[in-house]
């Protein structure tokens, strides 16, 4: 067919102007987020991003579904569960119901959430396992890995913890140094201990399970030239089929939670082989419910469009396994993935102590989910850049567009219609070019949106929106209403102004859907598509105005961080608590007296490379110095600390801790951050006092 010759070889921004003249049907997804896990500020940036791309081409009438489920699978999932007490399938339905509930609160809509844990994928992954199989794709061969003797589980290497070959970091993770960035194998750490159980891993061998990407080395190399990726994301590509693919390990031993590989008793797909089989099972699930034809979307020859919403760092999951593991089965390759940038957040990686790792609920809580759909796409373009939430820039942007400059149109003008002219809009337009002019922008920002240039669609928007301004700037509406002969030009005006507000709302509905909505049950007029064509409301008979938004408050923004700080002071001690001991509720005073609480001079306090929270304290605790690392990095300077007195509890056994030993511990109090107080006696305590 001549459609598939055009879309298979043409980029698909060309491709595009085939479709225009029918409704293209398109299948979109983001990137399904893990079942262990809250959603935050940095998945919200993906969201949102679809969802403004999803809604826009419903709005053009188009046939889009936007489909998503958990990923829910994975030896973390099985750990978290374990550790919660709970079963994996509790765990997962917990977190799912948590995670739909701040989808829909930000106002991202899923046609259908499922799961990967689902008839469906397990139906999908088994069915394309054994086309690979069976077409040769797959090979079986022994390997060794790390094993925990007393969890008796095979250890990922994030569960292996050593010292850094490299550099010697103690504390270090299997696969990579904190220290100083080394890479290497789990096997090459030295003293390594397993995270789960601290036992030193013994290796063992078993068989696993490889898909030979290689064998798809001229697919991928064809695919990848076609136009179905970014630039920047083509040019990776490249470079991974210039070094040559590697086989993929898609197996797991038990225990793990997934699906067990059909020919493979024991032996289970790994969370990333179902992960992207989730969007077809998601899909499919959508097909039952609503009669849809499946295979219209995947087979082979589907004329449908399929996006991929993905973050930079999944790109070589779904630009090269994906669509190998897709032809291997016999089913289309995407249409595009779409990948972007990362969030900071005020310019830096978002930080638990900064309180910048924002949840979504906590945001929810203090501010308009809108807000930050209105500034993501304000801040988002088609490229791989990371964005920044600056909350300055968040702050001032929000009041001035959306409140300072469209949601003001309205209320500069609706009052008079409202008490003037009974809610009537004027007869005629009094100023169809002004109008037309609006209604032509319509293609410039569609092709923004259709581009993912979402900054740039805003900026136009802006732009439009000074100009609506500035209509009712030069005509002074206020002026004319103390004229009791100029009712016709005020009502005219006024009108005008509103029929402008409408096409900017008409405009914005894919970013700010709640806010377009509410304008809309305002204007009296229905769901509004988009306006390749449109006429201005005359003769009709509007509501009265009600708020739409208000302006961001900056105290909300500090509550938002102090709240994201609390989390982490609230989570601490639990997470603590599992690592060691049961916290008992109450203690004996037999155990309150064993402590050694001395008073303690603070000789030198010092920065410790690489520690993000610890300074290393030298102190005077009367009858020797000792060498102490304390979390207090965030609330002190060490030249504020040096000469003074504070508690310490001296008999506390020597903790070997990444930087070195710790020899005892240093008492703190406060809520966080800045605001730690180390304790300090009143007058008269020297150094080796005993407290009690
Ligand atoms: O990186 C992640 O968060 C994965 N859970 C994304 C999976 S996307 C898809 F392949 F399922
Ligand atoms: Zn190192």
């Amino acid at each position: 067919m001549i459609y598939d010759i055009i879309t298979d070889y043409l980029p698909p921004r060309l491709g595009l102007l085939f479709f225009t003249m029918s409704k293209r049907k398109i299948l979109v997804t983001s990137a399904l987020p893990y079942a262990n896990g809250p959603i935050h500020l940095g998945h919200l940036v993906e969201y949102i991003q679809t969802d403004i791309w999803v809604r826009f081409q419903k709005q053009r009438g188009q046939e889009c579904w936007y489909v998503c489920a958990d990923d829910t699978h994975g030896t973390p999932i099985m750990l978290k569960a374990n550790d919660e007490g709970i079963s994996p399938e509790a765990l997962i339905a917990r977190v799912a119901k948590e995670h739909l509930a701040d989808f829909v609160e930000f106002g991202v809509a899923f046609d259908n959430y499922h799961s990967t844990h689902s008839e469906e994928n397990k139906l999908f992954s088994t069915y394309i396992y054994e086309k690979l199989r069976d077409a040769g794709h797959i090979n079986s061969r022994s390997i060794t890995q790390a094993f925990d003797p007393v969890k008796e589980m095979f250890l990922p290497d994030r569960f292996i913890k050593g010292e850094c070959p490299k550099c010697g970091t103690a504390d270090q993770y299997g696969d990579s140094c904190e220290a100083c960035g080394a890479t290497y194998s789990p096997t090459d750490l030295k003293n390594a201990v397993s995270a789960l159980s601290g036992e030193k891993p013994i290796t063992k061998e078993s068989v696993h399970y490889f898909f030979n990407l290689a064998n798809f080395s001229e697919m991928l190399r064809t695919w990848t030239a076609e136009g179905h990726l970014q630039a920047e994301v083509t040019n990776k590509l490249n470079e991974w089929l210039e070094h040559g693919l590697q086989e993929w390990d898609i197996s797991r031993d038990a225990p793990y939670f997934g699906f067990e590989i059909p020919d493979a008793p024991g032996k289970y797909f790994y969370v990333w082989l179902d992960a992207p089989i989730g969007y077809m099972a998601s899909f499919k699930n959508l097909c039952n419910k609503q009669g849809l034809d499946f295979d219209s979307f995947w087979a082979k020859d589907s004329s449908a469009e399929l996006y991929h919403f993905i973050g930079k760092d999944i790109i070589y999951f779904h630009a090269l396994f994906w669509p190998a593991m897709l032809d291997g089965a016999g089913f289309r390759t995407p249409s595009a993935i779409f990948a972007h940038g990362f969030l900071t957040v005020n310019g830096e990686k978002m930080s638990k102590s900064r309180g910048t790792f924002i949840k979504a609920r906590t945001y929810l809580d203090h501010l308009n989910p809108e807000y930050l759909r209105y500034y993501f796409a304000a801040k988002l373009n088609a490229g791989v850049d990371d964005i920044d939430l600056n909350f300055e820039d968040f702050t001032q942007r929000v009041n001035s567009d959306l409140v300072g400059k469209i949601v003001n149109i309205a209320s500069r003008s609706s009052g008079f219609i409202q008490k003037r002219f009974s809610g009537l809009l004027a007869k005629t337009c009094s100023e169809p070019e002004l109008f037309q002019y609006f209604v032509t922008h319509q293609a410039t920002i569609a092709e923004h949106y259709e581009q993912r240039e979402y900054g740039k669609a805003m900026r136009e928007i802006m732009a439009l929106a000074d100009k609506a301004n500035q209509y009712i700037d030069d005509k002074k509406p206020w002026l004319i209403a103390k004229e009791p002969d100029r009712d016709q030009e005020l009502q005219e005006v006024c009108s005008m102004a509103l029929n402008l507000f409408r096409l900017l709302i008409v405009y914005l509905k894919p970013v700010i859907p709640s806010l377009a909505t509410q304008a809309e049950q305002f204007l009296n007029i229905p769901t509004q598509p988009w306006p390749e064509q449109a006429s201005p409301l005359v003769n009709h008979a509007i509501k009265p105005f009600v708020p739409l938004m208000t302006r961001v408050e900056a105290e909300k923004i500090e509550a938002i961080v102090l709240a994201s700080k609390e989390n982490l002071q609230a989570t601490a001690p639990i997470v603590k608590a599992k690592q060691f001991e049961p916290i008992a509720s109450t203690i004996e005073y037999d155990d309150f007296a064993k402590l050694d609480l001395r008073i303690a001079k603070i000789i030198k306090a010092e920065h410790v490379d690489g520690a993000e929270k610890l300074l290393k304290l030298t102190v005077d605790i009367g009858d020797e110095t000792r060498s102490i690392f304390a979390g207090i990095k965030s609330a002190y300077a060490p030249e504020d600390l040096e000469g003074r007195l504070t508690l310490v509890i001296a008999n506390l056994a020597p903790r070997k801790m990444r930087f070195g030993l710790s020899e005892g511990m240093v008492l703190a109090a406060g809520p966080g951050g800045k605001d730690i107080w180390v304790l300090s006696p009143d007058n008269g305590a020297v150094a080796g006092m005993r407290v009690k």
